[in-house]
C-alpha cells in the first residue's frame, strides 16, 4: 500500500513537471489524478477494503498527496496565465469597462455658483471675506450700534466680545467700500452662522450679498436688477413683489417675494397659503453706512441685497427640509 502511494506520488510529480507550460496537459493531469474517477480518488475509495488498523495511515497519506498535488497544479495554471501563454489571457479586452464613480458639486455650491454667474453677466465682481468677523464689520459699521434692538434679530455666536461668527455677508459691503472708491459693483457669496436649528434653520447656512454704488443709482435700478436676476434664476414667468421692510443699513428697505413656484399663487403648504415666497432682503444703502466708509453720501447712492442660498435651492428643487443639505446622504445628494 505504502509502496503504491509512493509510486502515484512520484509519477504525478514527474508528469506535472513535464506539463508545466501547457494548460491542456495540466487540465488532463488534474482529471487523471483528482477527477471523479482519478487515480487518487479511486485509491481513497479503496481504503474501505483495507484492514481497519491500516486505514487511518493510508487515508492521511493519500489526502496529503492529493492536497499537495491540487495546490501544485493550481500554482502551475496560475504561473501559466501570468506568463500570458495560458488558455485564458490575463486581461480579457472584450469585457465592458468599469464605469468610474464620479463625484459632483454639492447642490448648495451649484446654486451659489449659478447666482454668481447671473450677477457676473450683469457686471458684478465676486469678493470674499472672513467667516470669523469683527463686531465692527458685522454690526457697527452697518449702522447697528451696541444695544441696538436689531442685534436681537440675529442669534449671534460670539467668539469674544469684539469678535463674532458673521451672521450675514453684509460685512463685505463695508470691507469692499473701505478698500476702493465708487463705483462699486460686487457680490459676495459665503457661509454665515446663527444660533438657530429646526426644519427651516441650520446654525450654518449660505448667503450671497450684493452691493452697487455709483452716482444716480435709484430704487428703480434695484428693482430692475433683482427682477432680471429672478427671471434668470427661475423663469421669465416668475412674478415678484417688493414688500416694505426694515434693515438698519438700508433705507428704504424691501423684502422680495416671488409667486410660489409650487402652487403659482393658489396657496399651499410651502407658501403657508399666502401664494408668495420670500427670497431676499434689499434696500438703498443708508447714508450712515456711506459715512462710516468715507463715501460722500450727497454724491453717491447705491443699493444692496442679501439672499439665502439654501432657501433658493429649496424653492428651485421643491425640497421641504433644509437639514437634508447637511446630512451628506448620497441618495439625496446624487440627485442633483
Ligand atoms: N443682511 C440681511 C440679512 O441677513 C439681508 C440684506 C442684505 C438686507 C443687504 C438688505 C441689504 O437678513
Amino acid at each position: 500500500m505504502e509502496h503504491q502511494l509512493d509510486q502515484i506520488d512520484s509519477e504525478a510529480r514527474r508528469e506535472l513537471e513535464a506539463s508545466a507550460g501547457d494548460s491542456q496537459k495540466l487540465q488532463a493531469l488534474s482529471v487523471k489524478y483528482l477527477g471523479r474517477k482519478g487515480v487518487l480518488t479511486q485509491f481513497l475509495r479503496s481504503i474501505a477494503s483495507l484492514p481497519p488498523e491500516a486505514r487511518p495511515g493510508a487515508g492521511q497519506r493519500a489526502n496529503a498527496i492529493k492536497q499537495r498535488l491540487a495546490a501544485d497544479l493550481a500554482a502551475a495554471v496560475e504561473a501559466l496565465a501570468m506568463s500570458g501563454r495560458g488558455a485564458t489571457p490575463p486581461i480579457d479586452v472584450s469585457l465592458p469597462g468599469r464605469a468610474l464613480v464620479c463625484g459632483a458639486l454639492h447642490p448648495i455650491t451649484q446654486i451659489s455658483g449659478e447666482i454668481c454667474d447671473i450677477f457676473s453677466r450683469l457686471g458684478f465682481d465676486i469678493v470674499e471675506g472672513p467667516e470669523v468677523e469683527k463686531d465692527y464689520y458685522n454690526f457697527e459699521a452697518l449702522n447697528i450700534p451696541p444695544n441696538h434692538p436689531a442685534r436681537d434679530m440675529q442669534d449671534t455666536f460670539f467668539v469674544s466680545e469684539a469678535v463674532v461668527l458673521r451672521t450675514h455677508t453684509s460685512p463685505l459691503q463695508i470691507r469692499t467700500m473701505e478698500k476702493q472708491p465708487p463705483p462699486v459693483r460686487i457680490i459676495a457669496p459665503g457661509k454665515v452662522f446663527r444660533c438657530d436649528s429646526d426644519q427651516t434653520h441650520t446654525p450654518m447656512f449660505h448667503q450671497v450679498e450684493g452691493l452697487l454704488v455709483d452716482e444716480n443709482v435709484s430704487f428703480g435700478d434695484l428693482k430692475g436688477t433683482l427682477t432680471a436676476f429672478v427671471h434668470q434664476m427661475f423663469d421669465e414667468q416668475t412674478r415678484l413683489r417688493f414688500r416694505p421692510s426694515f434693515f438698519p443699513f438700508t433705507e428704504p428697505s424691501a423684502e422680495v417675494d416671488i409667486l410660489c413656484v409650487i402652487c403659482r399663487g393658489q396657496g399651499c403648504r410651502v407658501c403657508k397659503q399666502t401664494g408668495w415666497l420670500e427670497i431676499l432682503g434689499s434696500g438703498m444703502v443708508h447714508p450712515a453706512v456711506f459715512e462710516n466708509v468715507g463715501y460722500d453720501a450727497t454724491r453717491y447712492t447705491g443699493f444692496a441685497f442679501g439672499m439665502g442660498v439654501e432657501r433658493i435651492a429649496m424653492l428651485k428643487y421643491g425640497i421641504d427640509d433644509l437639514r437634508k443639505f447637511f446630512e451628506n446622504d448620497l441618495r439625496f445628494l446624487s440627485q442633483f
